[in-house]
Protein backbone atom coordinates (compact mmCIF):
# COMPACT_ATOMS: atom_id res chain seq x y z
CA UNK A 1 0.00 0.00 0.00
CA UNK A 2 1.50 3.21 -0.86
CA UNK A 3 1.36 5.89 2.18
CA UNK A 4 2.56 9.51 1.99
CA UNK A 5 6.14 11.02 3.34
CA UNK A 6 7.31 14.11 3.26
CA UNK A 7 10.42 14.63 2.29
CA UNK A 8 12.76 17.87 2.70
CA UNK A 9 15.26 19.02 -0.59
CA UNK A 10 17.72 21.91 0.60
CA UNK A 11 18.46 23.97 -2.84
CA UNK A 12 21.51 25.15 -3.29
CA UNK A 13 20.92 28.98 -2.84
CA UNK A 14 19.59 27.64 0.96
CA UNK A 15 15.87 27.41 -0.02
CA UNK A 16 14.14 24.02 1.68
CA UNK A 17 11.38 22.58 -0.08
CA UNK A 18 9.46 20.58 2.38
CA UNK A 19 7.55 17.98 -0.72
CA UNK A 20 4.76 15.11 0.14
CA UNK A 21 5.96 12.07 -1.74
CA UNK A 22 4.59 8.42 -1.77
CA UNK A 23 6.37 5.67 -0.84
CA UNK A 24 7.48 3.35 -3.55
CA UNK A 25 8.54 6.29 -5.15
CA UNK A 26 12.56 7.52 -5.78
CA UNK A 27 13.35 10.33 -4.20
CA UNK A 28 14.39 11.68 -7.36
CA UNK A 29 11.13 11.13 -8.76
CA UNK A 30 9.61 13.70 -5.64
CA UNK A 31 12.27 15.66 -6.60
CA UNK A 32 11.02 16.38 -9.90
CA UNK A 33 7.76 16.45 -9.26
CA UNK A 34 8.09 18.97 -6.80
CA UNK A 35 10.43 21.39 -9.16
CA UNK A 36 13.52 21.13 -7.11
CA UNK A 37 16.28 23.20 -8.97
CA UNK A 38 19.31 20.84 -9.75
CA UNK A 39 17.60 17.77 -9.71
CA UNK A 40 17.85 17.03 -13.81
CA UNK A 41 17.64 13.22 -13.52
CA UNK A 42 18.71 13.44 -16.93
CA UNK A 43 18.76 9.50 -17.55
CA UNK A 44 15.51 9.15 -15.95
CA UNK A 45 16.81 7.02 -12.75
CA UNK A 46 18.88 5.12 -14.69
CA UNK A 47 21.84 5.53 -12.18
CA UNK A 48 23.67 7.02 -15.59
CA UNK A 49 23.74 10.28 -15.70
CA UNK A 50 24.44 11.99 -11.69
CA UNK A 51 22.04 14.95 -11.96
CA UNK A 52 20.43 13.85 -9.21
CA UNK A 53 23.04 14.29 -6.65
CA UNK A 54 22.48 14.86 -3.23
CA UNK A 55 23.57 14.92 -0.16
CA UNK A 56 21.81 12.91 2.74
CA UNK A 57 21.68 15.13 6.07
CA UNK A 58 24.00 13.19 8.12
CA UNK A 59 21.44 12.15 10.99
CA UNK A 60 19.54 10.27 7.99
CA UNK A 61 22.34 8.54 6.33
CA UNK A 62 22.24 5.39 8.23
CA UNK A 63 18.75 5.00 7.05
CA UNK A 64 19.20 5.81 3.75
CA UNK A 65 22.37 3.35 3.61
CA UNK A 66 25.12 3.77 1.52
CA UNK A 67 25.24 3.42 -2.36
CA UNK A 68 26.09 0.04 -4.20
CA UNK A 69 29.21 -0.21 -6.40
CA UNK A 70 27.16 0.58 -10.02
CA UNK A 71 26.20 3.86 -7.69
CA UNK A 72 29.20 4.11 -6.20
CA UNK A 73 31.56 4.20 -9.71
CA UNK A 74 29.06 6.85 -11.00
CA UNK A 75 29.42 9.17 -7.93
CA UNK A 76 33.19 9.03 -8.25
CA UNK A 77 32.58 10.39 -12.27
CA UNK A 78 30.42 13.41 -11.14
CA UNK A 79 31.65 16.74 -11.64
CA UNK A 80 30.79 18.47 -8.60
CA UNK A 81 32.11 17.31 -5.08
CA UNK A 82 31.46 13.99 -3.93
CA UNK A 83 31.02 13.91 0.17
CA UNK A 84 30.52 10.80 2.48
CA UNK A 85 26.86 11.08 2.65
CA UNK A 86 26.58 11.46 -1.41
CA UNK A 87 23.48 9.22 -2.59
CA UNK A 88 22.22 9.44 -6.36
CA UNK A 89 18.75 10.37 -5.66
CA UNK A 90 17.12 8.07 -8.15
CA UNK A 91 18.64 5.14 -5.91
CA UNK A 92 17.06 5.94 -2.84
CA UNK A 93 13.34 4.43 -2.85
CA UNK A 94 10.82 5.96 -0.24
CA UNK A 95 9.50 3.81 2.59
CA UNK A 96 7.80 4.21 5.59
CA UNK A 97 10.89 4.66 7.33
CA UNK A 98 12.44 7.49 5.17
CA UNK A 99 9.14 9.79 5.84
CA UNK A 100 10.93 12.98 7.20
CA UNK A 101 13.89 12.10 4.79
CA UNK A 102 16.57 15.59 4.42
CA UNK A 103 18.92 15.66 2.00
CA UNK A 104 20.96 18.85 0.28
CA UNK A 105 20.83 18.79 -3.49
CA UNK A 106 24.69 18.83 -4.90
CA UNK A 107 25.95 21.53 -6.90
CA UNK A 108 24.90 21.02 -10.63
CA UNK A 109 27.96 22.67 -12.45
S1 LIG B 1 18.62 10.23 -12.58
FE1 LIG B 1 20.45 9.76 -13.62
S2 LIG B 1 21.69 8.89 -12.09
FE2 LIG B 1 19.87 9.41 -11.05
Amino acid sequence: MMREVTVTFVEEDGTARVLAAETGQSLMQAGKDGGVAGILADCSGSCACATCHVYVDEAWFGKTGAPDAIEDEMLDMVADVRKPTSRLSCQIKLSQTLDGLKVTVAPTG
